[in-house]
């Protein structure tokens, strides 16, 4: 089974960004040299994580980071997207760890010398524990502490870095973190989720300014995901379920940051539940992106109920899903950019995470992922769509480089292109990463003969 680059789609062209992913927590280890992490702390707390594990080994990438590279850099990629550890650059005492900077900038000494654009994600979640202590996301000036990191990061890495990605997927950061509790800190109140969201994205329009100021030759912007919604019937309950579910799950994120204004659902919100928004928060917050990054897996159905006025449908039996039990829906990833595209006047739009879980076994050396390769081509074949309808996409990344920590699901999900045996600490190329491999070597030799 191949991946292959459709003739005469984007994914062709050399200016077309392929890459693959990473997170800092999910992979790094090293916990001893960096201050605690909320995922530290929720790891703690019985059943939080589904295997009771943690990320303090995880895929020790931190020991293991110049075999992590040259993994990287043998999948012939045109980039690497990966996240800095924020307990890992900022001290409690507000010192700045110069050994957790030294270890980033090896890694993007490695990916210029190799010529591999290094996309770096300030926060994929780890947020300093010391930070959640003074009321995390739902203090104000954790958005203030998080412009100031910024300024910290963007001045050591200088031109090492192609690509900023101030925030990762802040609906997971807010809603699943302080609205279900299901991810760190594991609080659960409506009262909470969107005043920990305004709080996230003011830090992410407060480190605009800065990023461009320190990294003036970066592009910088922001990594949201999304689910597509789709009425569980023809009913009019369920189609304004639908409504409701985006205005929530999905532009509650984007439009602010596109338009300087939530959605009017903002006006329906009881009082308790409105987040506290100080004049001037929302010019901060639309500062202007050079992209949008878009993260995409699976759809879902909505119908109408709960007290909300939506209820989110687990898919039915007979469609196909991945180990997470999402239904696998390319179809979906060209019908989000289209509305995206019909909603807003778009930056370039680079899906930054894309891929799914399967339950892979390693036999004789091998990891035979037919259905991940299936789904990457499909869904290749989706944002080409969506781009020959009008949608500016410039890159696409794969989730994951490695099988790693997959938050609240522990090691027991792999998403990795490759297969990483935790007891061992040794990773094989599964059958997806070598179709990757192959198809991106091809590109680039169609690449050389047009030239
Ligand atoms: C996304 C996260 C990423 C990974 C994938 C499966 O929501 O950004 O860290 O967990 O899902």
């Amino acid at each position: 089974m191949k991946l292959s680059v459709p003739a005469g789609s984007i994914f062709a062209s050399p200016d077309f960004t392929i890459g693959v992913a990473t997170s800092s927590f999910q992979i790094e280890g090293a916990a001893d040299a960096r201050e605690a992490s909320i995922w530290d702390t929720f790891c703690r707390q019985p059943g939080a994580i589904a295997d009771n594990s943690n990320g303090l080994v995880a895929c020790d990438h931190v020991n293991r980071w110049q075999e992590d590279m040259a993994l990287v850099a043998s999948l012939n990629v045109d980039a690497y997207r990966f996240s800095v550890s924020w307990p890992r650059i900022m001290r409690n005492d507000g010192s700045v760890n110069q050994d957790g900077l030294a270890f980033y900038t090896q890694l993007l000494d490695f990916l210029n010398a190799h010529n591999i654009k290094a996309y770096v994600t300030l926060y994929h979640w780890d947020l300093p524990q010391y930070l959640e202590d003074r009321g995390g996301w739902l203090n104000r000036d954790t958005a203030r502490e998080f412009a100031r990191y910024a300024e910290v990061v963007a001045k050591a890495f200088g031109n090492r870095v192609y690509s900023y990605a101030t925030l990762n997927e802040p609906f997971c950061s807010a809603y699943l973190g302080y609205e279900t509790g299901v991810h760190a800190p594991g609080k659960a109140s409506r009262a909470y989720s969107k005043k920990a969201v305004h709080h996230l994205l003011l830090a992410h329009g407060l480190a605009m300014p800065i990023l461009r100021k320190c990294a003036p030759d970066a592009e910088s912007g922001i990594v949201l995901n999304f689910t597509p919604y789709y009425p569980a019937s023809e009913s009019p309950s369920d189609k304004t379920a639908v409504k409701l579910a985006h205005a929530h799950h999905n532009d509650w994120y984007v439009r602010p940051l596109l338009t300087g204004e939530y959605p009017a659902l903002l006006d329906d919100l009881p009082e308790e539940e409105k987040p506290e928004i100080v004049s001037g928060d929302m010019q901060i917050i639309s500062a202007e992106n050079d992209y949008l990054g878009v993260n995409y897996y699976t759809r879902a159905k909505v119908r109408h109920g709960d007290d909300r006025g939506f209820e989110i449908l687990e898919p039915a039996s007979e469609v196909q899903t991945t180990a997470m039990g999402w239904e696998v829906y390319p179809q979906g990833l060209t019908d989000l950019l289209l509305q995206l595209h019909r909603d807003f006047t778009l930056p370039p739009v680079l899906i930054t995470e894309n891929g799914m879980a399967c339950d892979d076994t390693l036999i004789d050396g091998k990891v035979e992922d037919v259905k991940r390769i299936e789904y990457l081509q499909s869904h290749m074949g989706a944002v080409d769509q969506a781009a020959r309808e009008g949608v500016h996409i410039t890159g696409y990344f794969v989730w994951s480089l490695l099988d790693n920590f997959e938050w609240a699901l522990g090691y027991t999900k792999r998403f990795g292109i490759v297969y990483v045996d935790y007891p061992t600490q040794q990773r094989t190329l599964k059958q997806s990463a070598k179709a990757l491999r192959s198809m991106l070597a091809t590109r680039s030799a169609q690449a050389e003969l047009q030239d």
